[in-house]
Formats: C-alpha cells, structure tokens, sequence
C-alpha cells in the first residue's frame, strides 16, 4: 500500500512509522521532522551483508555512502552492522572519527580533496584512498612520505557505461569530473606512475556509475570491464589487483512507478560475473566492495511536516503549503524528483483532489510535490513525505535562514532525537 514496507496505518486511521504513531511524533517532536526507522536501517545492512556471505563467501565489505545521511548516529549504526564507510570529505570523515568508526574500514573519496583533508586522513590512518587524479596521486605519496608510511589506494575509474538515470547523478562515463577514464588510456597511465611510487599502494579499482539506477545490467557491464581491466594490468605491468570497489546507486521506490531490483540480487549478479571473467583472465578473485547510500537508509525516512495555508486558485492550480521545503528536502528544485505523500491524520481516506505541496522558501520552485492525487487537506493535518532518509538531511540548506528539522530515530516502539532542531541562536552562532 505505501511504497516503503515499514509503514502502516492503525486503528485512528494515522500513519504508523515502525510501531510508532506518526502523529504523537509529529506532536511530541514538533514540524518539520525527520523520521528515521532504525529497525528497516539494520535490516538493509543485513541484507547486503548476508548476501556478500552467500554468493561470494565473504570475500567483500559493503561501505555505507556516507553522503546519503551522515551523522554520529548513523556512523555508530554502520559500525554496529559490521559496515564499512565511504566518506567524501574532512566533515564526513571527522565524523566517522567522533563516532570511534574504526578508520581501516572507511575509505576516502572525492575529486578534489583538500592538503588539509589528505592530511587529516593520512594523521588518522583511513584505511585506503579513493584517488582520483594525478595531482591527488602526488600530494597523498608527498604526505605519506612525510607522515612516514605507505597509503593503500585505490583508483576512481570512468568505464564508460552508460546509466539509465537523471544526467546529474550519472558518473561512469568519459564526459564526468570524477576520475580516470579508461578508453583513452588515461587509468593505464595514472596506475603505472602510482605503481612507482614509494608511498602509495595500489590495491585496488574503483567504479560508480550514476545513482538510482533500476537495472542490474549496466552494474553487471560494469564490473566486467573494470575485471577485463584487472587483467590487462597484470599482463602490461605485472600488477595484482587485490580488491574492485563497484560503488554504489542501487534504485530505490519513491513512487508506485518505481520498479527496484532486490537489494541481493545486485551481489549475486556481479558475484557471478566478477568470478567468471576472473578466471578468463587468469587473474585471482578479487576482494569485493560495494558503496549503497540511498537503498540502506531512503526508505527507511519520513518527513512530518504541519500544513498551513491552501490556496486554491479555480482552474489554475491548488496549492498546499507546508513548514519546511526545499531547506530540508531540494530534491525536488535539483532533479524534479517524485515523493508519495500521506496525510498521516487521516492515512485511508480516500485521495479525491489534485493539489501541489509547495514549501515556504522565497522560491516559486519550492515544490515537494507536483499535482499529487491526495485527500482532502487541511491547515493543521500532518503530512508525511516518504522515503526521504537519504540526500535529504545531507542536503538541507539554511536557506531563508530557516534552522534544519530535528532527526528522530525509531526502534521497536521507541524513539529518540539523533539530531536536535536548530535553533535561531544557531543560525547566528558564527555571525560576527
Ligand atoms: N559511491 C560513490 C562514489 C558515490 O558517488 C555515491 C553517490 C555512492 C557511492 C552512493 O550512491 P547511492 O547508493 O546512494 O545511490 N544527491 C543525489 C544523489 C547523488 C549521489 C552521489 N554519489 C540525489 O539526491 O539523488
């Protein structure tokens, strides 16, 4: 009935996030705010890791994307699950490293690190690099050399598939900022200068595609080329490739249209190919990684907002409008994305009326929705927008110098603030 598995409605009719009634939340919390169910959060860890269990023995760690939603909480979540951690900047990093996450799991990504950022990660021992071009490539041997040891790295790799997906989330083709491209012999190059270096160590490659990506082909095409890649670098230079990091994107189901692969079935096809091209090439099986943000924590989110005015302009256009917008979700102003949305007061009656939810930023394209079929609304309903845990907190702005919504987290019954609201004295807290 709702397009993420965890919600359903009780015997008042209100949405229930987990086993909680969205209402009391929204109630007890206040507007806007985000709802995290933990329970759906370990259940997706779980299933990528039972899954790299069962069809490749193991041999593989399942990074978290840290950018989908980055947080102390959620870094300790990942670590608690046995999780590894991708993180793209000194902020996510710094992060990870007030959780205690332990550093040899996370793995350092982003096309244009800082010295400073090399440098913090080089001081706090992460485990591997995620380079991305030469003048990276140079400043981290620089640094490692100074800091007296040799980095583990990996390379960022354009194969040149082509995703099905928004143009601003495709990654793997030539034509991208991130990484290395292979058809021009551009990857060849950079791996065998790093090869020669003293304070670097090549162990693996790298790929991520593009996100939200619904077919398991262009992944499956994917690894191919970066294993048929593998192999060439074992014949040219006589280099071992220990590990193929296939980065992350696996779709998720924003609206009934939606049409995800189970999460599973992902290892379970590159597993198959990884080894089979493996042994084509006279290369050893490689360690595995794999980077999912938004399938492990999208679904499991809500956003409660209170609805204030309604503006129905005859034979133009009803709007709705809510206490947050594209400060807590610019999803919507960035891709035009698609949200389901509940009136968590009344989640079974009947959707009668087409109406657009607009938030209350100084922004005409402050949308949330666009003409979504919905029930009758009123000022003071709860409404609830769905599968909005990932690239939704990690994104909000200050904008209007409206303050970010509390994050509440959801077990079993139980729930409890992550992240506090922001106030207004935090808004001026850095002004001088
Ligand atoms: N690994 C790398 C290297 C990435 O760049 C990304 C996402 C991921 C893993 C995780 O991808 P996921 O499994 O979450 O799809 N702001 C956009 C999404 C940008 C994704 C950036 N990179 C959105 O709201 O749709």
């Amino acid at each position: 009935m709702f397009v993420s598995e965890n919600l359903s409605v009780n015997e008042k009719g209100h949405l229930v996030i987990g086993k909680n009634d969205a209402v009391e939340l929204a109630k007890e919390f206040g507007t806007p705010l985000y709802v995290l169910d933990e329970d759906l959060i370990r259940k997706h860890c779980r299933v990528y890791r039972d899954a790299m269990d069962k069809y490749y023995g193991g041999n593989g760690l399942v990074l978290y994307a840290s950018k989908a939603f980055c947080s102390l909480y959620i870094c300790r979540v990942a670590k608690e699950e046995g999780l590894g951690l991708d993180v793209v900047s000194g902020g996510e990093l710094y992060t990870a490293l007030k959780a205690d996450f332990p550093m040899d799991k996370v793995y350092f990504h982003g096309n244009n690190k800082t010295v400073d950022e090399i440098e913090l990660a080089v001081k706090n021992g992460v485990g591997h690099f995620i380079v991305d071009n030469i003048y990276e490539l140079e400043t981290l041997n620089e640094t490692a050399k100074k800091a007296g040891i040799v980095q583990k790295i990996m390379f960022r790799i354009k194969p040149g598939v082509d995703a099905h997906t928004h143009s601003f989330i495709q990654t793997g083709q030539i034509d991208s900022k991130f990484g290395v491209a292979l058809e021009n012999g551009e990857a060849f190059e950079i791996i065998k200068r790093a090869s020669e270096m003293s304070n670097v160590k090549v162990d693996g490659i790298h790929c991520h595609i593009g996100s939200q990506i619904f077919d398991i082909e262009p992944f499956r095409k994917a690894a191919e080329i970066m294993m048929n890649f593998i192999g060439d670098l074992k014949d040219k230079l006589g280099l071992e490739i220990d590990m193929l990091n296939l980065g992350g994107g696996y779709g998720i189901m924003y609206t009934e249209s939606d049409d995800p692969v189970p999460y599973d079935e992902y290892i379970r096809h590159i597993s198959g190919i990884v080894k089979e091209t493996a042994e084509k090439r006279g290369v050893k099986v490689p360690f595995i990684l794999m980077e999912p943000g938004r399938s492990i924590v999208a679904p499991a989110g809500v956003t409660l907002y209170t609805v204030g005015g309604v503006k129905d302009i005859k034979n133009v256009r009803k709007y709705v409008s809510v206490d947050g917008g594209m400060g807590d979700n610019p999803r919507y102003i960035m891709y035009q994305s698609e949200y389901e949305a509940v009136i968590a007061n009344k989640a079974n009656a009947e959707r009668t009326e087409k109406v657009t939810i607009a938030g209350k930023c100084c922004e005409s394209g402050d949308i949330l929705l666009k003409d979504a079929v919905m029930p009758e609304i009123h000022v003071g309903d709860t409404l609830a927008v769905l599968a909005t845990g990932a690239y939704n907190y990690s994104m909000a702005s200050n904008y209007n110098r409206i303050p970010r919504p509390a994050v509440v987290a959801v077990s079993d019954g139980n729930a409890k603030v992550v992240i506090k609201r922001e106030t207004y004295e935090d808004l001026i807290c850095n002004d001088l």
